[in-house]
């Protein structure tokens, strides 16, 4: 490769610590900073006149998109149908000429990806994708070009490009809210500060919370499965945990739901399995919390990843806390997204695989 590792041992590694910097280059292209708006392609012409959106992407920009349905839904009142690539374009999904459809590529060249924009255009859509590669063919074909603006991502476990996906979703979410006339002025500009602080935010956590994550990740490492649980935007980023956790370490983990825990897994529940919970002090905190009650009263083992107030509002004993800044609703995902790699890259470092390139799986999926 053209490009190096610098002084970190895995490109993922480095991909990680990139995350600042990504950041800002793919919010330097959202934002315009004198007046704090956001600036995008469909701002003043698709979101103003569609009903809802159609989502399809694989892997983790798929479950970037499951993060931006919950946006769009919130911040601009707008219908999100979303779906895995393979099962979207076989769905045959009833679609009116008022829906939009949106991709998410890291690549821009997952076959199953490519075929559902294809399907769309045939059903005369209008078609948008958000792409890390401008030259690939998924940015080629649709009609507009959303730039994630990652920069080159070399470890098949996506993770600069998941967080700048959800960037770009997140600025799309509030120029969609401001199109649809949910959010005012004010209420934009108030979202654009907040977004506009994830760069410092980003450095900050990743310069604070390796030494907790390779303890924990010591220990992950000799698991044989682990339970990921989440809420709300949570929910989605307990999946990409799980999916992290097991793309680079090989070791079954699924994400859940926090509410769906007595529907199922709770059956898996002893003091072997580590269940992980991602919860930020949110609307859904409490929720959450009991959840965390069933699993303890059963001897399960949890990994609590919150804020400050979280962590002050617990009362339970966990195995562990990792305790992040309090941050705003909007880019809670982003933030907590870092332990998630962190805790994936140095448990898979521990079990001995090989990180960059795990076995079985390719970085781009050109084939069906
Ligand atoms: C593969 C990669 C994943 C990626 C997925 C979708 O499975 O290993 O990291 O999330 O493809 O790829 P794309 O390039 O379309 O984002």
């Amino acid at each position: 490769h053209m490009i190096d590792k610098g002084n970190y041992r895995h490109f993922m590694e480095k991909e990680i610590y990139d995350q600042p910097e990504a950041i800002s280059d793919t919010l330097g292209h959202y934002i315009n900073f004198s007046d704090n708006q956001v600036v995008a392609a469909w701002r003043d012409t698709v979101f103003t006149n569609v009903q809802s959106l159609a989502i399809s992407a694989c892997g983790t920009a798929y479950l970037a998109g499951l993060i931006g349905k919950y946006w769009f839904e919130h911040y601009a009142r707008l219908p999100v149908e979303i779906d895995v690539a393979s099962e979207f374009r076989y769905r045959e999904i009833p679609f009116s000429p008022q829906v939009a459809a949106l991709f998410i590529s890291q690549s821009g060249e997952t076959a199953d990806t490519l075929a559902c924009l294809r399907y769309c255009k045939e059903h005369g859509l209008k078609t948008g994708a958000v792409v890390n590669t401008p030259e690939s063919t998924i940015a080629r074909e649709s009609d507009t070009v959303f730039p994630i603006l990652a920069g080159p991502e070399i470890g098949v476990a996506s993770t600069k490009a998941f967080t700048c996906q959800l960037a770009v979703l997140a600025a799309l979410a509030v120029a969609a809210g401001r199109a649809r006339g949910t959010l005012t002025e004010k209420e934009e500009q108030t979202l654009v500060a907040r977004l506009a602080e994830m760069p410092r935010v980003i450095g900050q956590v990743l310069n604070s919370i390796q030494p907790r994550i390779e303890l924990l990740s010591r220990e992950l490492a000799k698991c044989r499965a682990v339970l990921y649980l989440g809420r709300g935007t949570s929910f989605p980023l307990a999946m990409e945990g799980a999916l992290k956790l097991k793309e680079i370490s090989y070791i079954h983990a699924q994400g859940y739901a926090a509410g769906e825990l007595k529907h199922g897994p709770i059956a898996l529940i002893d003091e072997n399995m580590p269940v992980i919970v991602i919860a930020p002090h949110d609307r859904f905190f409490d929720k959450t919390a009991s959840n965390m009650q069933e699993v303890a009263a059963r001897g399960g083992r949890i990994i609590l990843i919150t804020d400050e107030k979280g962590a002050r509002a617990l009362k339970l004993d966990t195995m562990q806390t990792i305790v992040l800044p309090n941050v705003d609703e909007i880019i809670a995902p982003m933030i907590f997204s870092l332990p998630v790699q962190l805790l994936a890259y140095h448990t898979a470092v521990f079990a001995g695989t090989d990180v960059d390139q795990p076995r079985n799986l390719a970085k781009s999926v050109t084939v069906e």
